[in-house]
């Protein structure tokens, strides 16, 4: 019995490979730095999309759908905003998805893919009492999400952050997509599958409370004091171990490369460089057995700042990234045709189990 399933092999893929001990992460045969900041997340999803749909166009005419997919979003979410207002950024994404229809086709992927990228700005210019702005399906995907957010720059970043993120292996999410396709299910299906999995601070729920760390550290003045309170406590410190990495998680430095890019961050990044540090020493020193390095959600937390998103709508920027990844895993494993069922223990209330 492996309560985690740490070393489980559960799934054959050629969609992407995380080797924890190289601290490498392989995009369908591309290395992330191949990737990350030269490709955009459209020839990303066209990359991981090969072969799982019979129809699936170039990568230019798979861009143009998925702006057309946009602009549909965008109008079929109007009357639906107002019904969101009261819920967190998150939980409203959710609501949205699970209404859509739940079948196998392009368009069907296309608009998961594309209702994520348009309600989040929506949804954050509905709570701020501003007007929304339409997207523009000729624009790039994150180009557009940036200025439906009412930012001039920073879409580049973005770009480079939803390639980062748009795959990696058997992460629980993807593995909780691959579950639902297992059962024959839809897309639909599979994706909220995958973006329940997300939303926990052990996987994508942690770049926020990276960001509030940051702020009581910067708010204390002492990083190694305010650390050493924390594990003291027990407590986690958001943005640093990994269940596979034993080094330092490969996307990390892909997205600090996109931050080097934006001119906002200076100070912020410099005084972030310091408290990962500082981090660094302290769990060294007291986590020997292990290797705990940094991790994406630390620098995730930092670059979405900049472009502009509130902290409480990192998970759901994550989940704008992933679907893709979720979309392709679940038509792999939709196409092997068998049905994912592990086996438990039953442990009789009471007694002892049997040696
Ligand atoms: N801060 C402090 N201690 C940490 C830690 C962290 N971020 N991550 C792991 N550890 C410690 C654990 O407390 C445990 O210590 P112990 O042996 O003294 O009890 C040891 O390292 C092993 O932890 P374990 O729970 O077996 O590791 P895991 O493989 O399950 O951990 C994570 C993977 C991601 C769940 C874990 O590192 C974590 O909680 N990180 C913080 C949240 C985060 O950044 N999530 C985003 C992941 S991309």
């Amino acid at each position: 019995m492996n309560n985690g399933l740490e070393d489980v092999v559960a799934a054959e893929t050629v969609l992407s490979d995380v080797d924890g001990e190289a601290g490498r992460l392989i995009i369908r045969g591309h290395p992330l730095e191949a990737l990350a900041g030269r490709w955009t997340f459209e020839q990303v999803m066209h990359l991981l999309f090969g072969g799982f749909f019979d129809d699936l166009p170039d990568s230019e005419r798979l861009a143009a759908r998925l702006g057309q997919a946009r602009a549909d979003a965008f109008e079929r979410a109007g009357p639906l905003l107002p019904l969101l207002a009261e819920l967190p950024v998150y939980d409203a994404m959710r609501a949205a998805l699970a209404p859509m229809p739940d079948g196998l086709a392009l368009d069907e992927a296309l608009r998961l893919v594309a209702v994520p990228a348009v309600l989040i700005p929506a949804l954050l210019r509905q709570a701020a009492g501003q007007d929304l702005i339409a997207p523009d399906p000729a624009r790039g995907h994150a180009d557009d999400v940036v200025r439906m957010l009412g930012r001039d720059t920073g879409g580049a970043a973005l770009d480079a952050y939803l390639v980062t993120v748009s795959d990696h292996g058997l992460n629980a999410s993807t593995f909780a997509a691959r579950v639902v396709a297992s059962t024959q299910a839809g897309l639909t299906s599979a994706v909220l599958a995958g973006l329940g999995a997300l939303k926990g601070p052990l996987h994508g729920g942690a770049p926020g409370p990276v960001i509030e760390m940051l702020d009581a550290i910067a708010a204390e003045g002492d990083a190694r004091a305010w650390i050493d309170r924390a594990l003291n406590r027990g407590e986690r410190l958001m943005g640093f171990g990994h269940r596979i990495y034993r080094v330092r998680d490969p996307r990390a430095d892909a997205l600090k490369a996109a931050l080097h890019t934006l001119d906002r961050v200076g100070g912020r990044l410099q005084f972030a460089e310091q408290v990962e540090r500082v981090a660094l020493v302290a769990l060294r020193q007291r986590k020997q057995s292990r290797v705990i390095e940094t991790n994406v959600e630390f620098y995730t937390a930092l670059l979405l700042e900049a472009v502009g998103f509130p902290k409480e709508s990192f998970t759901g920027v994550f989940a704008m990234g992933r679907v893709v990844g979720w979309i392709a895993h679940a038509r792999e494993q939709a196409l092997t045709g068998r049905l994912i069922r592990p086996k438990s223990i039953y442990i009789e209330e009471g007694r002892a189990r049997a040696a």
